[in-house]
Order: structure tokens, then sequence, then C-alpha cells
């Protein structure tokens, strides 16, 4: 599924005109009083500093934010909680684990002291009914930079209808260029009526040292000095001054909106330096503008030049790489079936596939790596030895791969001989083509007594059943596969499919949408038990909780 992030296109407020155009106009304006024979439009100069406000009717990116889709491998996530009043919208980036854990943090912690503050119980993921729409993952372009009140007010971005004041968590993402990739994350709390929280972390990250840098860190002590200047001539400007001010030291809450700008600031594609201001900035500077239109949200963006001397070394590092024009190069090298979901803050389910591999299983995988989605896959002996590529395939992308017997016997009806040579043969065979000893192992038609449990812990393997069965093999129709796999789904739920039924592997994509609809991640068994299987000899139908 993919996204439609809300763009933007921007509007040049009042012209945006350099520090050079405002002496020209005001000499020109002064002097001319009427068209004389000799008058000459005014030349307009390209602007060292520029005031652009975007809206969001429009189409075109705000400078400093980059399309999501753009960055190859993002992971996006999206949690929406009725009970815990809350929403958020992020992207993942592959196979940075720290990175991504950062994330994770800045989201469960706006969540647990939302709920703090709301008296609500202790937030618990869980998936949203079918159609509720959320499948549409990641940053929406532009959402960090909306006035508060309209991210509170977007169905999109929040929680609609909850009776209370709600947390949403927005996203952006601000720089990929060379190893570096940067993402905006902004906390809003409250009602549209009354904004009770709005703070905003951006994180850097180099992908070459794993080093993680938020902006609150890379800015120089005394940027709030030498931005005000130039800031205060371009907004006076951009007001439609006519002439130049010197600009007086800044108030207090001006400074406090610098800083609150420099800490959010993002770097555009030219290695210039955006930044936001959502606050009208006072000041006998801007006092005497009649009809002074504050222009808010606002983005000044500073030449690269002007920039540079603002940032601590990473921020250097920053504005020159983007200036340099160097594409990103932070590209995983993991599948995105590798990644790691946190299952404390989203529904996650192990979609299972079990009889295989065959010939439709490539088509699975592919379809797996579409929806962002891992699974699990319990062989029989006989059809991983014919198909070792396709076994490979899935375990070099991440899946977790468990065994399912050699000739598909109900394991009730063998002797104990003959469970442990069906089991171990298989163990064997996927071990050569893998490397790796499966841990997971599923009886056939989940025949089990106490006897071949027994046998089992024996051979040091639990047994994995299902809590949602697709009944796939009575070959149903799209509509009711889906509903038998999709509707009963909860958080920690094992889903049954055979991916050798070519009605299921064309099905897949369609259940996947359908789960990724209702809000779940989809994750190995190995994820979605927290890398620990259960003991030997015991069996599993679900993890869910409660
Ligand atoms: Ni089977």
């Amino acid at each position: 599924m993919s996204t439609h992030p809300r763009v933007y296109r921007r509007r040049r407020a009042a012209v945006a005109l350099g520090l050079l155009a405002v002496a020209t106009l005001a000499t020109k304006a002064v002097a001319a009083p009427s068209p004389q024979p000799d008058w000459m439009p005014i030349q307009r100069v390209a602007s060292p500093v520029q005031v652009v406000r975007h809206d969001p009717a429009e189409t075109e990116l705000p400078p400093g934010i980059i399309d999501q889709s753009s960055v190859v491998g993002l992971v996006p996530q999206r949690l929406v909680s009725a009970a815990a009043r809350a929403a958020a919208r992020w992207t993942y980036l592959p196979g940075e684990s720290a990175f991504n854990e950062r994330l994770d943090d800045l989201v469960l912690k706006a969540i647990a002291a939302h709920g703090a503050a709301q008296g609500l119980p202790a937030y618990h993921p869980a998936p949203s009914p079918t159609g509720a729409g959320l499948g549409d993952r990641g940053c929406r372009a532009g959402s960090t930079l909306l006035p508060a009140a309209e991210i509170l007010a977007d169905a999109a971005l929040a929680p609609q209808g909850t009776g209370g004041p709600v947390v949403t968590v927005v996203c952006d993402v601000v720089y990929a260029s060379g190893p570096y990739f940067g993402e905006r994350v902004r906390v809003v709390s409250g009602t549209p009526e009354a904004v009770s929280g709005d703070t905003t972390t951006v994180l850097y990250t180099d992908t070459s040292t794993g080093q993680i840098v938020e902006a609150a860190d890379i800015v120089r002590a005394g940027a709030v000095d030498e931005v005000w200047a130039p800031t205060v001539s371009a907004l006076r400007l951009a007001a439609g001054a006519l002439w130049e001010m010197e600009a007086t030291a800044p108030s207090e809450s001006a400074r406090a909106a610098v800083e609150s700008a420099l800490l959010r600031a993002s770097i555009t594609a030219d290695g210039s330096l955006a930044l936001p201001f959502d606050m009208p900035l006072e000041g006998p500077e801007f006092a005497s503008l009649a009809g002074f239109d504050p222009l808010f949200p606002t983005l000044v963006t500073l030449p690269a030049e002007q920039g540079r001397e603002l940032f601590a070394l990473f921020g250097q590092s920053l504005l020159d790489t983007a200036a340099a024009k160097q594409p990103y190069t932070g590209l995983p090298d993991l599948p995105a079936a590798a990644d790691r979901t946190n299952c404390d803050l989203v529904p996650c389910v192990a979609v299972t596939f079990d009889d295989g591999p065959g010939p439709n299983t490539p088509a699975v995988l592919d379809a797996l790596a579409q929806a962002d989605a891992s699974a699990t896959f319990f062989l029989l002996g006989p059809a991983a030895e014919r198909f070792p590529d396709t076994v490979k395939r899935a375990f070099a992308e991440g899946h977790t791969i468990g065994t399912h017997t050699w000739s598909h016997p109900e394991l009730t009806g063998l002797t104990d001989a003959k469970i442990a040579e069906e089991v171990e043969r298989t163990q064997r065979a996927v071990a050569t083509i893998t490397g790796q000893t499966p841990a997971y192992f599923r009886p056939p038609y989940g025949a089990l007594n106490e006897r071949v449990t027994r046998k089992l812990a024996d051979l040091g393997l639990p047994a994995v059943l299902w809590d949602v069965d697709s009944a796939d093999w009575q070959v149903p129709p799209a509509a009711v596969l889906f509903d038998n796999a999709v509707t009963p789904a909860k958080d920690g739920s094992i889903i049954l499919f055979h991916d050798i039924k070519a009605n299921t592997v064309e099905q897949v994509p369609a259940v996947l949408d359908g789960l990724r609809d209702r809000g779940f991640s989809l994750v190995t068994l190995d994820h979605l038990l927290g890398g620990t299987p259960p003991p030997p000899g015991s069996t599993l139908r679900s993890a869910n909780v409660g």
C-alpha cells in the first residue's frame, strides 16, 4: 500500500528578497515618488536569506523536507490507539537499530506521559477494526511544520472523537545525503481548541559510524545572536518593510523563538539552513510595520555559508554534504524483513506458511518484502531439498525457518522412533541449507498428544500451533479467505497459511494489506516471542497476552 503524503508547494511570501534587495528597494522607493522618464523597475536580486511561508493547500514541499518515498528502504510506521487517545507516525531506518530505538522511545514516552496526565490505563498495543486505513504509514511530508491545532484536527495525523485530549506524534524526513539521515519528530497534545504540549526533536545519524546526534547538540553556543539580525531583516522585508533597520538585541521571547527554531532547523537540498518559526517575533523592529503580517508558520532559510558558522562539527558535515549534493549512501544492505518492529508499541502478528517451499514461495517472499512484512515458514524436508535456493532466500531475508516433518504424517499414530526420524531428518536437511538448526516445529494437522509432546521435548523442540486458521487449504473465495485470516487476528496471533496453494499465494498481498490496514506489524515468530523460543515440549497457539 502506498502512502499519499500531504504535499506542499511553497509560496514566496510577500516576495522573497534579500538584504541587498532591501537597500535597492529602499533607495528606489524613496527616490521615486512618481514615475520619471528614467524610471526602471526595481531589480529583484537573488536572496541570501529567504522567508517562505508554506501553505498546506499547495503542492511543493517546503525547503528542508524530503518525501519519505524518495528514500529507498525506509520502513514507515504508524499506530492509532483509541484507548490511549494516541496516534503516531514515524519511520525506521533499516539496519540502524539504535536510531530506531530512539524513535520508539520518543513515541512510547509521549504515550506514557499523556496516559499518566489523563489518568488512562497503561498502554497496550491493540489492532483497529478492518478499514481503519493504517496501511498508510510514516511521515506526511511537511506535517512537522503545521500549526499544532491543525495537526490535532487532522484525522490522518491525530485520533478523532476520543472524547478527550489526545497525543499525536508526527514526523518528517529532513535529511538524506551522504551517510547521514535526519528525522524530525514532533509530539503535540491537547485538543484543536487548547494545545497543551508541543515538542520537537530532530535526530540525525551517521550510518557509517552509527553515531546519533540531536539538533540540540549540533548548534553552536551563541548561534541565536548570529541568526537574530538576518532573521529580523528577512522577516521585516517579507512583512512589507521598505527600509533596513538595525536589529536591537532580541527580547526574551524573541530569543526563545529563535532558540526553538534552531533546535528544529533542517538543512535544505542546497545546504541552506531552514529555520521554522511558529510564533510571532516581537520587538521594535516589527512594531513600526503597519499591517504587519507575521506570516506564521514561516521558514527562514539561511544560505550555506551563513548557516555553517552556527553549527558544531557534525552540523558542518551535514551542511557540506548537502551543499555538495551527495546522494544518500546509507542504504541498508539488510532486507526490510530483517528489521525489528517494537511489539510493545504496535500490535504484531506472526503469519506462518506450512508445507513448502514450493514453486510459488518466491512470489510470497516478494509480497512480504512489498509489505515490509516478515513471516515464518514450516518446511517439509523433501520440499526444502528440492528448492534449496528458496529456503536460502527466505532465511537471508530474515524470515524464521521452522520444520514440519519429512512426510507429513499424523505424529500421534507413529512410534517414538519414527517421530524422531521424521523430525530429525528434516531438521538436518534444513540446517544443511541454512547453516542453522531450526528452533520451531509445527506438527502436521496440529496433531499432538502427551506422548508426542514428550518426544518433542526430548528432541528439544516446541510445538507451534495457531489461533487464526485461514482455512486456505479449502481454496475459499478471496473474500472468505480474507475474513478468515484478517478479521479474527489479535495482538500476538499466529495465523496459518500454506504457501503451496496457488490460491493462497494469489491472495497473500490482499491479506497482508488487510492486516496492515488494521495496524498490525507482521513479524517473525522469533520476534513475536521476543527472540526466545518456547521451552522444548511446550505447545504454543499464540502470543496473545490476557
Ligand atoms: Ni501441513
